[in-house]
């Protein structure tokens, strides 16, 4: 892994513009990512050649976000192949790689769906005799046009939305479901940028989203980018905002949408739910159509993915406090589909059974 920092892609970029992940270079390339776990006070591009430092950035989370690590891991299949030329050679580290990358982060769906879906591709390959260099040239070909695909999702999503927010509204959002979570401008904050962009003036509140922060570390960031004004409140203060009538709509993303409507997301999501619903607030989920899982019927069977307790307590020292006390850090819960006013999608403003993107 080799690193640079910011001034080495500004040259190319205007000083507000940045990249969640890219494939740099041909054939024998690497991923380059912008590492999330340095923002919000460096900005390092990190350049990964390996489908181990692909794995190790997601677990990390230099890379997170459901859609960014499905495209994450379908580029992390081509670099298993990097610089082989042997079909075996290349027929071996791609199977030896699949379940390690498909399994690193269980509880979005999209890096399995995406790793199911290279896979997919390479077996048919095969079946066609398919040459090594072959193979290699359609697995990028296949990565890039994920990472295009998403790119329409998360625009189309923001056109389903952006109606939804009004001016002089005030909308409140938790974790990052942005750019930074996405191969395009977001989900959640693809509404947000579209309403932005019609000409609405509005207020944009960011949950901190302990214990990562990723709103106020990446949110944040991120709508300073666009010149869009954010309010970070800290995650318990939410209710008291709500009691206060400072919240008009709530708009989330989702890491797994089952078929019943009930959405996997950050951890704290659930209690906005909650609150929205007492405060007749509506609380709406944005995500693409590669989120949705309709094998699990409903979120109980979505896996919850536990991470370590040091999240919880690094806040306290870096030392773990002395004595018997387990810290709990579950990293996604579910909101319900009974409480979600509707689910924002490429295909326009869904309700369960999500007919339209089946
Ligand atoms: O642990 P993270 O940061 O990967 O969690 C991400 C979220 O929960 C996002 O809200 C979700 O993936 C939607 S991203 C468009």
């Amino acid at each position: 892994m080799s690193e640079s920092n910011s001034e080495s892609f500004s040259e190319s970029a205007s000083v507000e513009e940045f990249f969640t992940l890219r494939w740099q270079g041909e054939i024998d390339g690497c991923l380059q990512l912008l590492d999330q776990t340095k923002l919000p006070h460096q900005e390092v591009v990190v350049d990964l050649h390996t489908p181990e430092e692909v794995i190790e950035a997601i677990v990390k989370l230099s890379v997170r976000g459901a859609p960014a690590i499905g495209v994450a891991g379908a580029y992390a299949l081509c670099l298993a192949t990097r610089n082989l030329k042997q079909t075996e050679e290349v027929i071996h580290a791609f199977e030896v790689a699949t379940p390690l990358i498909r399994n690193c982060r269980p509880t979005a769906i999209n890096l399995a769906t995406m790793v199911d879906r290279m896979a997919a591709l390479f077996k048919s390959l095969i079946e066609d005799h398919c040459s090594g260099t072959e193979l290699r040239q359609k697995l990028l070909e296949e990565a890039q046009k994920i990472e295009k695909e998403d790119q329409g999702f998360c625009q189309r999503i923001g056109e389903s939305g952006a109606h939804l927010i009004h001016e002089g509204g005030t909308v409140l959002t938790h974790c990052n479901a942005g750019a930074l979570a996405t191969a395009g401008s977001g989900t959640a904050l693809s509404v947000i940028y579209q309403a932005w962009e019609s000409g609405r003036r509005f207020k944009v509140i960011a949950d901190e989203t302990r214990p990562l922060l990723q709103g106020s570390r990446i949110t944040a960031w991120e709508l300073q980018r666009h010149g869009i004004p954010v309010e970070v409140i800290c995650d318990g203060a939410a209710g008291s905002y709500f009691q206060r009538n400072k919240v008009d709509i709530v708009i989330t993303g989702a890491d797994r949408v089952a078929a019943n409507g009930d959405a996997a997301n950050k951890i704290g999501t659930y209690m906005l739910a909650t609150l929205a619903k007492a405060h007749e607030v509506p609380f709406y989920i944005a995500a693409p159509s590669s989120t949705f899982d309709f094998q699990v019927a409903s979120g109980v069977e979505i896996p919850i993915e536990e991470r370590a307790e040091v999240e919880i307590y690094s806040p306290l020292g870096e030392q773990r406090p002395s004595g018997e006390i387990r810290y709990g850090n579950p990293a996604f819960d579910i909101s319900p589909a009974t409480l979600i006013e509707g689910w924002i999608t490429e295909a326009g403003i869904l309700q369960p059974p999500f007919e339209e993107i089946r």
